[in-house]
């Protein structure tokens, strides 16, 4: 297993080119199975979670050709409607399966998913979804299976607000399913994230006929057939906020190449108010250093979008770590969401849970450096960022969960002056501390074809 070993406290400057948005890019790459010819998508970042998506595509049958960040699926060959557990366990997006083969072929067979460690992380709202399209749900061994016992499946008129609010995937999911189903389906308390958006509009680009995305209401008219389309995916608002947290940690000044404007609102006026200098050097490139002006201790209150995305809650805990004055974070997505909690404070971070979901941050003047460990990919970003910031040297151990969202972290940050190298780390390992190292990692690992072969069954 790999480590990253971080010389901290040098400043990140020049340009970052930002790649395509993973939680963007996958529900696009399981939308492709609707369509009768090839579909293909640029801009398509090389991660774990990506590579783990093909197999699951091609495991179902479809040929799929990536190169160059341009991926092209000709679902022509599916023949299988059955997801076994080891695929469906490496990630939450392999679900994103089950709403296109339900609505293509009217059969589906997939094992719960998996996902990064981050709580409680059901899959109600999807299947709830799909029964009220007229799916016939049923569990048997640790397996979803689902049938349509018409043809198409039927538009209906449904809600996905679930007890922690809205859900990207189960709006994502259930409005890949409806798209060929028969009649009209509207969505109610859809939710309204970029990554819901950029689905719809490749959808309409395959088709589909589909209004009011962006909104809590999502109107699909259900057509007969989709074709395929060529699409290009938005740059990744996620990393684009980790840089410009780790530009501001590290007092540097860099520019976000790619950036889209409207998709990091919440993010930049949190930072604002923080007291960032963010000017927009051209109409996709944002400029990111820390202004003259006090820094702000903040209190920020994660929620689905517009409001400020958890996915950023961590990497902004390091910058409130470093910001004098009392800070407070209310997580409302995860409220379990606080892994890095731990990490951070070996850093030197103060840090206190006082109740539940929420985070109490007591800035201090400078972290130093440490061995932690990734426990999830926003946590292990979030450790990245506190340790380019600290004084020293850190280790940042299972960096696995790193490579699943952030395509070429190491040599951006070369390129962006940063001291970080990956190096392989022995059993025997007593890192910065001493201490022998064990590995507990429990990351992804690459699929192993042969073996996920002998475990499909069901052909479509
Ligand atoms: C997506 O997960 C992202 N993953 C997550 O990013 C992100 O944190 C999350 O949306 C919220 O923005 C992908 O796009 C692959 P949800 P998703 O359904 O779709 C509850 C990252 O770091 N819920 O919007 O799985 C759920 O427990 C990852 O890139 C139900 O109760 O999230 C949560 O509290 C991690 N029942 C809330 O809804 C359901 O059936 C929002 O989850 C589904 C969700």
């Amino acid at each position: 297993m790999d480590m990253y070993q971080i010389e901290g406290a040098k400043s990140l400057r020049g340009d970052v080119p930002l790649s395509g948005s993973k939680n963007a890019c996958l529900p696009i790459i399981t939308a492709a199975l609707l369509g009768e010819g090839p579909s293909t998508i640029h801009g398509v970042p090389d991660l774990f979670d990506i590579r783990n998506l093909r197999l699951l595509v091609e495991h179902l049958g479809a040929s799929v050709e990536f190169s160059d960040g341009t991926l092209t699926i000709d679902p022509a060959g599916v023949n299988r409607d059955y997801v076994p557990y080891d695929m469906m366990c490496r990630m939450r997006a392999s679900f994103y399966a089950m709403g296109p083969l339900l609505a293509r072929y009217g059969r589906a067979k997939v094992s719960l998913p998996g996902g990064c460690a981050i709580g409680d992380r059901p899959v109600d709202l999807h299947t709830r979804g799909f029964q009220d399209l007229g799916a016939q749900l049923g569990e048997s061994n640790g397996y979803i299976v689902a049938r349509s016992p018409g043809k198409r499946l039927k538009g209906s008129r449904l809600s996905l607000l679930g007890s922690n609010g809205t859900s990207v995937g189960a709006t994502c999911n259930v409005m890949m399913a409806a798209t060929l189903a028969e009649g009209v389906t509207l969505i109610d308390d859809a939710a309204r994230e970029p990554d819901v958006v950029e689905l719809a509009a490749f959808l309409r680009a395959m088709g589909a006929r589909i209004s009011g995305e962006g909104t809590s209401t999502i109107r699909i008219e259900g057509v007969e057939k989709l074709h395929g389309a060529e699409w290009t995916v938005c740059t990744d608002r996620i990393e684009a906020a980790t840089f410009a947290i780790a530009a501001l940690v590290t007092h540097g000044d860099v520019v976000l190449r790619g950036a889209v404007r409207p998709h990091l609102y919440s993010t930049l006026l949190a930072l604002d108010l923080w007291g960032a200098e963010l000017t927009w050097v051209g109409e996709n490139d944002l400029r990111v250093r820390r202004s003259r002006h006090a820094k702000h201790p903040l209190q920020v209150v994660t929620e689905p979008w517009p409001g400020f995305p958890t996915d950023v809650q961590s990497q902004l805990t390091v910058l409130l770590a470093l910001t004098p004055g009392e800070s407070y974070i209310r997580e409302t997505i995860y409220p379990e969401r606080f892994k890095h909690v731990h990490e951070l404070k070996r850093l030197g971070a103060k840090i206190s849970v006082p109740e539940k979901g929420r985070i109490q941050i007591t800035g201090v003047p400078a972290l130093r450096g440490a061995v932690v460990k990734a426990t999830d990919l926003r946590a292990g970003a979030a450790l990245v960022t506190a340790a380019l910031a600290a004084h020293g040297t850190s280790q940042i151990r299972d960096i696995e969960h790193i490579s699943r969202g952030y395509e070429n972290l190491e040599q951006k940050l070369i390129d962006l002056g940063a001291g970080i190298c990956t190096l392989p780390v022995a059993d025997s390992d007593p890192g910065l501390d001493g201490h022998t190292h064990h590995d507990t990692n429990d990351a992804v690992s690459q699929a192993d074809p042969s073996e996920l072969e002998t475990l499909a069954g069901d052909v479509v």
